[in-house]
């Protein structure tokens, strides 16, 4: 199944002090989805935006708000997040021993899964989990920070991941997230993702770059 390339830019790398108006400028840019990162300065060394702030941007976009959730414990956050009017909700599966009573949890809110890997763990973590989610992230950094190096190792990561749902003929997006820029893009593509979170790549330059940074990310 081939699927269109979708980018998610991240707003961790906007203007905080400007968020809603960030939104609507990338939004109006072209991007397809609106990446939220959260994170708790627990599980990843950083502490970001929370349920509220979610809030307060869903009335700016009608794009699907695509929250990555680097946060431990995550189960108690997971219904405020959904009523805040998260679409996707995606947690780590380093995060907690129970992770698909976590997934399940997500789907009873009506809202599509999304597990992440960090860079070491490997893909054979989500054996048993594939039937129960709608993506699967990558992370190709250490989660915490935006503007790192994209990890090598990762596309062979991807790579299985996308065999493996083929294989299964089930319907599950790959994203991958850090470091995507448009050098890593089209190799990332090429690997079988299927939507790139960009932060530093879609930001730079300002307002007036936004429409030709996500374009760049597709490979126009
Ligand atoms: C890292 C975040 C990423 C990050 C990507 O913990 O999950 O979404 O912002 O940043 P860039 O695109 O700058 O590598
Ligand atoms: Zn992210």
């Amino acid at each position: 199944m081939t699927r269109p390339v979708l980018i998610s830019p991240s707003i961790l790398s906007a203007d905080f002090a400007r968020l809603g108006e960030e939104v609507r400028a990338i939004d109006a840019a072209g991007a397809d989805w609106i990446h939220v990162d959260v994170m708790d300065g627990h599980f990843v060394p950083n502490i970001t935006i929370g349920p509220m702030v979610v809030k307060a941007l869903r009335p700016h976009t009608q794009k699907v708000m695509d929250v990555h959730l680097m946060v431990t414990p995550v189960d108690p956050m997971l219904d405020a997040f959904a009523e805040a009017g998260s679409d996707i909700i995606t947690v780590h599966q380093e995060a907690g021993p129970h992770l698909h009573r976590t997934v399940q949890r997500i789907r009873a809110l009506g809202k599509k899964a999304g597990v992440s890997l960090n860079p070491s763990t490997p893909a054979k973590m989500l054996d048993y989990i594939y039937d129960d989610i709608d993506l699967v992230l990558v992370m190709s950094v250490n989660p915490g920070f935006g503007g790192q190096s994209f990890i090598e190792s990762q596309l062979r990561k991807i790579e299985a991941i996308r065999n493996t749902i083929e294989k299964r003929g089930l319907d599950i997006d790959v994203e991958v997230d850090g470091g995507v820029d448009a050098n890593t893009a089209p190799r990332v593509i090429a690997a079988g993702a299927n939507v790139l979170v960009a932060g530093t790549a879609t930001f730079r330059g300002g307002p007036d770059h936004y429409a030709s940074n996500i374009a760049r990310l597709r490979g126009q």
